[in-house]
């Protein structure tokens, strides 16, 4: 055999075709990551990068195309024969086992016997203990997985796929379920395994993590491979235009609010936690008609727990709730529902959607309405469902998944709209639909409560911002008083390097 020449790239992917009942998802796409680079895969809800993904790690088997790793042609029929091409994959949804141990989770499925036949943990908290400090991967292989935060439990992904041995590695979305903070560590990360000869492929839809971590970006659009470029020289207005195929405006036009009377009133809230004795602990807050009032913080704070109950998903401990100066601290979901509030949740799948439903039953669970209420739903969001209304929840790619949650809560016109996370996932237009239909909601009166992690939608969406650190508001800024370094400051002040911060 020829040694392959120097410059023989990671991974060719030629031609690749793959459809979908009713969807062409990759259509003749050509992708060349080269050894040892940081590739970014950008395009739009729907564009095909996580099928392209799931055929390299061998989920999918391409219609049609080549595959070369390391100038080799590969068939890759399953995961399997993906690891045994050093391929890992870490999955937008992780696939750890919640009271399992870190090391446990990472030799799960190919777990080493001692001489007497019992697992041998010892040697795999030896490995993984050696792994984590030759990455700087932080992580303590005792602790289970349930009592860590998300960004520690992707860590375990990455060392689970360290562990098989993978130099090509590829994350899907990973940075979407991050706060900033574990987005930086994570792009250090993946420069230090760059630097130690790893081939990286994220997908992200963040144009700055592109520019601040990849080295090329190769755009796709509706199944199309539309181009690759090297990241220095991309302007990201251009890389933002290739992938929508539109001018993007990334600027809001908010107009000042005219807020009106008090809708949500909530006092002295105490909400349990199942680790801690209090997730949220003295909470006041007010919305009022016609204003966005933004909760920003660190994630772990008590911030998912806050809008769980005042939704009425959790029981509350003490305080009241009070809902256009009715108390509704004791009321059931069903009856929050009908006195007019919605809920946006940050779980999509968990909370959000049945994914075994048809669309069209997913978009009116609430609503009890027509078939054709769906498809202009599906026109107005546009959400990429190649089956219309006809399509299962289910199939449709991670962000039309989203949309169509944002696009059932809106539809019931709500006086009273709770937002956890509605961008995640979702690509810049889809950003610029959603942050442009939120303001026309507080624009006709509505109120709204926006928790969110990302600072740039805080400051653009909010008309009042509420720090919470610990499940207590820190502090309350206007708009106007508003810096991020000031938000910042407030969230960050009492947060410990973990986020999860239960006193
Ligand atoms: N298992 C499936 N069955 C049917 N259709 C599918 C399936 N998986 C994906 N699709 C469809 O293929 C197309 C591409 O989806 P894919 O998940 O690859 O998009 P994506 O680029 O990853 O989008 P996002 O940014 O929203 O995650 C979409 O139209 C989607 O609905
Ligand atoms: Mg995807």
């Amino acid at each position: 055999m020829d040694a392959p020449a120097v410059d023989t790239p990671a991974i060719e992917m030629i031609d690749i075709t793959k459809v979908f009942p009713g969807v062409v998802a990759n259509d003749r796409v050509n992708l060349t990551v080269r050894e040892g680079e940081i590739h970014a895969l950008l395009g739009e809800n729907g564009a095909g990068k996580s099928t392209l993904m799931s055929v390299l790690f061998g989920i999918y088997e391409a219609d049609s195309g080549v595959i070369r790793i390391r100038g080799k042609e590969a068939v890759i029929r399953n995961p399997n024969d993906a690891i045994a091409l050093r391929i890992g994959m870490v999955h937008q949804h992780f696939k750890l086992t919640p009271n399992f141990t870190v090391a446990e989770n990472i030799v799960l499925g190919l777990e080493r016997r001692n001489r007497f036949g019992n697992l041998d943990m010892a040697a795999a908290e030896q490995k993984t203990a050696e792994l984590s400090a030759a990455y700087g991967l932080a992580v303590d292989p005792r602790s289970r997985i349930e009592d860590i935060t998300v960004g520690m439990q992707q860590r375990v992904e990455i060392l689970k796929i360290l562990y098989r041995n993978a130099d090509i590695l590829i994350f899907d979305e990973p940075t979407a379920v991050l706060t900033p903070q574990e987005i930086d560590e994570l792009l250090i990360i993946f420069n230090r395994l760059k630097a130690e000869g790893k081939t990286i492929i994220f997908i992200t839809h963040k144009l700055k993590e592109i520019k601040a971590a990849a080295d090329r970006c190769t755009v796709l659009r509706r199944g199309r491979t539309i181009d690759t470029v090297a990241v220095k020289d991309a302007d990201t207005m251009e890389l933002a235009e290739k992938m929508v195929g539109r001018a993007v405006n990334f600027k809001l036009d908010r107009k000042p609010a005219h807020p009106g009377g008090t809708v949500l009133r909530i006092e002295d809230l105490h909400v349990a936690d199942s680790r801690g004795p209090y997730a949220v602990k003295g909470f006041s807050l007010e919305v009022r008609a016609g204003e966005v009032v933004g909760v920003a913080g660190v994630d772990g704070n008590g911030q998912s727990e806050l809008a769980a109950a005042i939704y009425g998903l959790l029981p509350v401990k003490s305080g009241r709730i009070l809902f256009k100066g009715r108390d509704i601290t004791r009321r059931s979901i069903a009856e929050r529902i009908k006195l007019g509030i919605a809920y946006v949740p940050d779980d999509r799948q968990k909370y959000g959607l049945a994914l075994d439903f048809y669309l069209y039953e997913s978009l009116m669970l609430k609503g009890y309405r027509q078939p054709p209420f769906a498809q202009n739903l599906i026109d107005q969001f546009d959400i990429r469902a190649e089956n219309g209304p006809l399509t299962r929840t289910g199939d449709l790619s991670g962000g039309n998944q989203q949309k169509a949650i944002i696009a059932r809560e809106l539809s019931l016109d709500p006086e009273l709209l709770i937002v956890s996370q509605p961008t995640r996932g979702l690509d810049v237009g889809a950003v610029e639909y959603i942050h442009t239909r939120i303001l026309a909601e507080r624009d006709k009166g509505r109120a709204i409560l926006l928790i969110s992690f990302e600072l740039d939608e805080i400051l653009g969406l909010c008309d009042r911002i509420a720090a919470i650190s610990r499940g207590s508001i820190v502090g309350i800024v206007t708009a106007e008083e508003a810096t991020e370094r000031r938000i910042g400051a407030m969230m960050g002040g009492l947060a410990s390097p973990e986020g999860r911060n239960y006193a």
